[in-house]
């Protein structure tokens, strides 16, 4: 490439990911770079969200060189520059902006300001299929677990949502619980091809409404663990993480076909990083699901969500905050 000066450069750091992309206004990804830092976090259980920030800060003008490089293309190339603004962590989302805001304001560029969520569900919106809404949007990630009515490219309306823990989240404890790594999601998913799913009585609460809950089936799992011997539950870990498994997917499955019942009989998409489960993806097999790669957090889902905005023209954008939550 040289100089069109018409790319999108995506960038996104609210968690544990710090990632750029190069994509094109049509959808097209030019280069995804992701540099996970869940190994610096593993032995804490958990993100630490200050060590997250300063290893973004260490990461994020590599991967976005890296990015431009694997695109094959340069700075000169960039016509707008797309970076999430929340929610998430804040010293995490204030590294990416900050980046952001410089590289755009050196070369008078715009600026889009990206809510995740949006990130997550324009993931959908990417070449080589891009989905086309209206259509029922389940969101399930480490952070957000939510039923969203996506009537368009660029408004959106929230039917359900968690009262209390994610479904990621829900996976992460449950890998805890069963001596898995963090983030356990993968893990868990892994180890309960090799149980079996009705081995226990899992129950998922029913909320009224739309909304999910999730923190009473850590407790029952949690529970279970205590009734089991130490031998015991090595030798049945895997049926725990079937049973365990088979209660998130069937609460996420149900909530979904009812939400896409009430809406007419609205096609379904699942987006987010608990979108990678394999069992969800079966259950879900007849709707949109977000491709593999960019189920878990990303920039090139950043930079797609952009191209629904109306960019912050140069230097407009440089007084922006992130924001924590909504
Ligand atoms: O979207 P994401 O990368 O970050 C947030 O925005 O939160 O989602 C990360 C979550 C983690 O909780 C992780 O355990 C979960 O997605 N996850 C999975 C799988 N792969 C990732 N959960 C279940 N099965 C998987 N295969
Ligand atoms: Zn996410």
């Amino acid at each position: 490439m040289s100089g069109t000066g018409t790319v999108i450069l995506g960038i996104e750091t609210s968690c544990d990911e710090t990632a750029a992309a190069l994509v094109t206004q049509d959808g097209s990804i030019m280069a995804n770079v992701v540099s996970s830092q869940a190994e610096l976090h593993a032995r804490y259980g958990g993100v630490v969200p200050e060590v997250a920030s300063r290893r973004h800060l260490e990461l994020v003008s590599p991967v976005v060189r890296e990015a431009i490089a694997r695109a094959d293309a340069s700075l000169d190339d960039v016509g707008l520059v797309a970076v999430t603004q929340g929610p998430g962590l804040i010293g995490a989302l204030l590294v990416g902006l900050a980046a952001a805001k410089a590289i755009a304001w050196s070369r008078r560029l715009p600026l889009v300001p990206v809510d995740h969520l949006d990130g997550h569900v324009a993931s959908l919106y990417l070449q080589p299929a891009p989905l086309e809404p209206p259509f029922l949007c389940l969101l399930a990630s480490g952070g957000h677990t939510m039923l969203v009515d996506v009537e368009s490219h660029s408004s959106r309306r929230v039917l359900g949502t968690t009262l209390d823990d994610a479904a990621g989240e829900a996976f992460d404890k449950g890998a805890r619980l069963l001596g898995l790594g963090y983030p356990g999601g993968r893990e868990l998913d892994r180890l309960a091809r090799e149980g079996d799913p009705a081995a226990f009585d899992f129950p998922v609460a029913r909320v009224p409404g739309l909304d999910f809950s999730f923190s009473g089936l850590k407790t029952a799992l949690l529970y279970a663990t205590r009734k089991l011997s130490p031998d015991q539950l090595e030798r049945r870990r895997a049926d725990l993480a079937a049973s365990y498994q088979r209660a998130i997917v069937r609460a996420l499955v149900e909530r979904t076909r009812e939400a896409a019942a009430q809406l007419g009989g609205a096609p379904i998409a699942v987006v987010g990083g608990v979108a990678a489960n394999s069992e969800l993806r079966e259950a879900l097999a007849d709707a949109a699901l977000a491709p593999l790669e960019l189920t878990t957090d990303n920039a090139a889902m950043i930079a797609s969500a952009a191209r629904f905005v109306e960019p912050v023209q140069y230097p407009g954008y440089l007084g922006l905050d992130a924001f924590a939550s909504r």
